[in-house]
C-alpha cells in the first residue's frame, strides 16, 4: 500500500486525544488515523490517551514511518491531565497549533433505559471534556499566532434516528459552536466539528457563522 507523504502540516505541532491503537489486523482507529496522517503531513503529535499501550501502538507507527510524535497518558475528563498535555505540547515541541478531540462514547438504548451514572460519564467524556482540553489549548494556540480545534461527534448526531445516541452526540456540536463564537475575530483560532460516520470518516466542519444545523 502507497503511503501518501505531504508538508500541509508542516512546522505544526498537534494534540491527538485517542490516539491509541484499539483494534487488531487492518483495523485502524480515527486516532490514530489521524495521527498517522498528521505525522505524515509534517505534524509533530503529542499522542493522548488514557491506555498507555494503545498509543504506543500508534507511536510505533509513526516511528516506523521516520514521524515525530510523543505519547502523554492522561484523562481527557481529568482538568489536570488537560492542562498537563497542553503543557507537555509546549515543553516537548515548542508551541501548540492543533486540538482534535477525538475522545468519545456512546451506548445503545433509550432514555427509558440508560442508568444516570452512564449518562454522566458520557456528557463528561464528550462535553466536558471539549472544554477542558480547548480551555489550556486555546492560550497556547494564541501565544502562535492562533490554532484549529477540531471535535469528533458521530453521524447519529445529525438526524431525528436513534434518541438517546443522538441526545449524547448533539450536545458536542452545539458546544463546538458555541466555543468557536468568541474566537476567529480576534486571535485566529478557529473550531470546526467533525461528523464521524460509520464505517468510514465523512466530515461537516462549521463555524461562528454557520451553526451546526447540517449534517
Ligand atoms: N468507530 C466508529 O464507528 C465511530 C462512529 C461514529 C463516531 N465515532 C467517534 O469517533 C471518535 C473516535 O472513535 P473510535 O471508535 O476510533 O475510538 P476508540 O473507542 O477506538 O478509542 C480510541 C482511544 O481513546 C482512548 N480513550 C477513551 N476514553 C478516554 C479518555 N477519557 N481519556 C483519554 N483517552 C481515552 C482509548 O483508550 C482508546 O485508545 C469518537 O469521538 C467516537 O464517538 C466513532
Amino acid at each position: 500500500m502507497t503511503t501518501t507523504r505531504g508538508n500541509r502540516l508542516e512546522g505544526k505541532v498537534a494534540i491527538v486525544t485517542g490516539a491509541g491503537a484499539t483494534g487488531s489486523g487492518d483495523f485502524v482507529g480515527i486516532g490514530q488515523a489521524i495521527s498517522l496522517l498528521f505525522t505524515r503531513q509534517g505534524a509533530k503529535v503529542l499522542l493522548v490517551d488514557r491506555d498507555e499501550k494503545n498509543a504506543e501502538i500508534t507511536l510505533a507507527q509513526i516511528k516506523e514511518e521516520g514521524g515525530d510524535a510523543t505519547v502523554f497518558v492522561g484523562d481527557v475528563t481529568n482538568i489536570d491531565s488537560c492542562q498537563e498535555m497542553a503543557e507537555a505540547a509546549v515543553s516537548t515541541y515548542g508551541k501548540l497549533n492543533v486540538l482534535v478531540n477525538n475522545v468519545g462514547i456512546s451506548g445503545p438504548g433509550s432514555v427509558t433505559d440508560v442508568e444516570e451514572d452512564f449518562w454522566d460519564t458520557v456528557m463528561d467524556v464528550n462535553l466536558k471534556s471539549v472544554m477542558l482540553t480547548s480551555k489550556f489549548a486555546i492560550p497556547e494556540m494564541i501565544k502562535d499566532g492562533g490554532g484549529s480545534i477540531v471535535n469528533l461527534s458521530s453521524i447519529v448526531g445529525c438526524g431525528p434516528a436513534a434518541a438517546a445516541p443522538a441526545t449524547r452526540t448533539r450536545p458536542l456540536r452545539a458546544g463546538s459552536w458555541v466555543l468557536a463564537t468568541p474566537w476567529p475575530s480576534t486571535t485566529g483560532a478557529t473550531t470546526s466539528g467533525s461528523t464521524a460516520s460509520h464505517p468510514a470518516t465523512s466530515t461537516a466542519p462549521w463555524s461562528p457563522a454557520t451553526p451546526p444545523t447540517n449534517c
